[in-house]
């Protein structure tokens, strides 16, 4: 018999985080404890990507650091799930001895029972790797542990696009709309317990119900059914495909006051012969006149996007239009990476591959300029007051530790990067006083002192911002809670 103290470690997209809050939650339940140290564990998880050949490295060196650490002991479980899991399969049980169980993404629903076995059956190896035909629903335990005040609550699995550089409907499979009734349902049971913002997930949420497991449910209809939640003020979704937004959700943009304005728009190049060759399926002609629509919709709109720099056959000349479509549209924030070869992908095949000098010259020189604006555009909050709803005190008050940078998370307003987390660390709370965290409607993270005593866990308040730093705002609370 095993421990059944574990330790998980994710890596990727916030998919990837929402399916490791839900595998802790069915620990739990199933009386297994999280490790306060890694090293305390028996269990150890780790949640992967591969969407990059970065992360996905990241996953052999930390099983090796697994093996180092835990030597001489017997006692140790690891499991290997996510995108590599999907990718490698049981050849993670031929490199590492330690690996016991592989879950795909669609085996992730039947982990915990797995796990459960595997700590009892010390001899035994199990892999989950078959897609399922229908949305893998998970059991839903709401019962125990603290209510975030935001969520995530995914819509569907997988992805139909196959763009060149992309590994995604490899790893996740075909896309899955879950029903309309058990998204619904799970929206109301969060808003119902206290939780005031929402983030809808999917690989091309705009596609939503037009698969074959979808109910007929456009994703303009499902937004409006969510954002009608009582007491969900805050509604938000990731990620949006350009070639499939539709004007129905340009315009709830302008009728929903609750959905956040703020949109995550991969633009990917701003060159039409690289999109083209991505095999995106839109023109820059028509990414320019969806963000002219949703800014007609809704004039305080801030977009964010998704940039691949050095995708194969990129000229200077095809990277000088990405970067100034992104100046002309004034993105507030921007995921970028290198190109990165992914095994089985039609990119892979493509001559013409941009050398690594060439390729991290332009990303950056992108880089630069992203966070020179992202620097400006929360400069241009300081003087404005803005309602936060808070999430918690700030990291360096709960003796939380700054976590190694994981390779980014992806694109979505409501996760902290590794500069919020550095920032975090670095308020001091005056005597007598508390630092609280919390995130405006466009999801920028903003600390407030407050008095001590307060538990302003899941209560918004207005909030005067002082200052801006280079990837969070302070504030000073103005009213009451509510
Ligand atoms: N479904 C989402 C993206 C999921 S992958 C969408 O279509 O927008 C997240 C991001 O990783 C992509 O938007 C892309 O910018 C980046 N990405 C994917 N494959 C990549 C590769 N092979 N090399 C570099 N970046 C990649
Ligand atoms: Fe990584 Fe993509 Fe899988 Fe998310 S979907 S975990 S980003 S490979
Ligand atoms: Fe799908 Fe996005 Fe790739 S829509 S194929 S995951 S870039």
């Amino acid at each position: 018999m095993i421990e059944r103290m574990f330790h998980i470690m994710t890596f990727g997209c916030q998919m990837n985080a929402n399916d490791s809050d839900w595998l802790r939650r069915s620990l739990f339940s199933r009386g297994f404890t999280e490790a306060e140290k890694p090293e305390d564990a028996s269990v150890f998880i780790l949640n992967t990507c591969s969407v990059r050949e970065k992360p996905e490295q990241k996953v052999y060196s930390l099983l090796g650091r697994i093996q180092n650490m835990t030597q001489g002991r017997e006692d140790v479980l690891v499991a290997v799930g996510g995108c590599v899991a999907q990718q490698v399969g049981r050849g993670f049980f031929n490199r590492f001895r330690q690996v016991r169980l592989v879950f795909g993404t669609d085996g992730l629903a039947s982990a915990p029972q797995a796990l459960d076995r595997l700590t009892e059956e010390t001899q035994l190896r199990m892999s989950l790797l078959d897609f399922s035909d229908e949305y893998p629903e998970k059991e839903q335990d709401w019962t125990d542990g603290e209510v975030p005040a935001a969520g995530f609550v995914n819509i569907m699995q997988g992805c139909d696009n196959f763009c060149a550089y992309c590994i995604v409907p490899y790893t996740r499979g075909r896309q899955k709309s879950r029903s309309t009734a058990a998204i619904l349902e799970e929206c109301r049971a969060m808003a119902a317990r206290g939780t005031r913002d929402i983030t809808l997930l999917g690989q091309n949420v705009n596609s939503f119900g037009q698969d074959a497991h979808g109910d007929g449910t456009s994703f303009a209809e499902l937004l409006h059914s969510v954002a009608d939640t009582e007491g969900l003020l805050r509604l938000r979704f990731v990620t949006s495909h350009p070639k499939d937004i539709a004007d129905e959700v340009i315009e709830a943009f302008g009728s929903r006051t609750n959905i956040c304005p703020r949109l995550h728009l991969p633009m990917q190049s701003g060159s039409d012969e690289v999109l083209r060759r991505m095999g995106r399926k839109y023109d820059m002609a028509r990414y320019r006149s969806i963000v002219d629509k949703l800014r007609a919709a809704r004039p305080d709109l801030q977009l964010t996007t998704d940039i691949i720099v050095g995708f194969p056959g990129e000229t200077e000349d095809d990277f000088q239009q990405t970067l100034a479509a992104a100046r002309e549209i004034g993105f507030a924030q921007s995921f970028s990476f290198n190109y990165s070869d992914r095994p089985g992908t039609k990119a892979e095949m493509l001559a013409d591959k941009v050398s690594k000098e060439v390729m991290q010259d332009r990303l950056q020189r992108y880089q630069d300029w992203q966070s020179e604006y992202t620097e400006q555009v929360l400069q241009s909050m300081v003087g404005k007051t803005v309602d936060v709803l808070f999430e918690g005190m700030s990291r360096r008050q709960t003796g939380q530790m700054v976590p190694e940078t994981p390779d980014s998370p992806k694109g979505t307003a409501g996760t902290a990067d590794a500069g919020d987390m550095r920032e975090a660390a670095g308020q001091q709370a005056p005597a007598g006083g508390e630092t609280w965290q919390g995130r405006d409607v466009y999801g920028q993270l903003v600390h407030v002192r407050l008095p001590e005593g307060m538990n302003m866990q899941g209560k918004c308040m207005s909030v005067r911002i002082c200052e801006a730093k280079k990837h969070s705002l302070t504030g000073e609370g103005v009213g009451d809670p509510w």
